[in-house]
């Protein structure tokens, strides 16, 4: 779109959006990763600021995406960092987004030099659980730090327990958040064949279908969504 199409709905809204996807350090060479590419977050970045919020992102690696105009970066490598980065940034926002990939592990210790290969079996890399960001936020929220919309995203599939939607649901309660954009993901033809990308979830039951296309198309319909929901804040 071009900007000078969009509305400027957005001017004089704060708002933070996390994006990419956390890396997760071994040795200083070496780390635990994730295919994250972060172009929705970039794309949500981008679309607010043409709709005129003050918008800061936070970034975890990304693919080389340009930097989006009129948007300060926050450079944030690892689930720490970005959880630091978050919570900094948070007490200033109307509205929080959580669309990075955030390692649900980490290496226990990080080797300060390159691990050295050696004749016998390599020890296996002992892991601890990263902390919950969007569920910390949640949390600082309820504690009264700060009052701003906080939105989640989940990459689900269906199981022998459910359906997307049915874990999506179940996501969205667990994590107490107010809005979740589900996007349907991995193994199954009928996901080839669906017109749907996915669904945004509020925590007052709104559901909507997000049809397929561009990521810019995508974040428009998501601040849109943020934008009519009833939990959006006044003044
Ligand atoms: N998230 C987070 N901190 C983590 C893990 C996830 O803030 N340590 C956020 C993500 O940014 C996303 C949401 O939580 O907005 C859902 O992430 P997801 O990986 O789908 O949920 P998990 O609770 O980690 O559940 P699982 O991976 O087991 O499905
Ligand atoms: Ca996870």
């Amino acid at each position: 779109a071009r900007p000078d199409a969009l509305p400027r709905d957005m001017s004089g809204k704060r708002v933070v959006v996390s994006a990419g996807g956390t890396r997760e350090p071994l040795d200083p060479v070496r780390y635990l990763g994730n295919r994250s590419s972060g172009k929705q977050g970039y794309a949500l970045a981008r679309v607010a600021a043409q709709r005129g919020a003050q918008v800061t992102l936070v970034s975890a690696h990304t693919v080389a995406l340009p930097e989006p105009a009129g948007v300060d970066i926050v450079n944030a490598g690892t689930a720490l960092e970005l959880r630091e980065a978050m919570h900094k940034a948070a007490g200033e926002a109307d509205i929080i987004v959580m669309a990075a990939a955030v390692a649900d592990f980490r290496p226990v210790s990080r080797a300060d030099h390159k691990i050295k290969k050696s004749d016998r079996d390599p020890d296996p890399v002992a892991l601890t659980r990263n902390p919950d960001i969007l569920a910390e936020l949640v949390a600082a929220r309820a504690a009264g730090k700060f009052r701003s919309i906080i939105v989640g995203f989940a990459a689900e599939t269906g199981d022998e327990t459910g359906d997307v939607l049915t874990h999506a649901r179940a996501k969205l309660a667990r994590k107490g958040c107010d809005l979740l954009v589900v996007n349907a993901v991995g193994e199954g033809k009928a996901f080839e064949t669906e017109d749907n990308a996915g669904w945004l979830l509020a925590a007052d039951g709104t559901e909507r279908s997000i049809a397929l296309g561009s990521k810019a198309q995508m974040a428009a319909g998501i601040w849109d969504f943020v934008l009519n929901s009833g939990t959006y804040p006044t003044g």
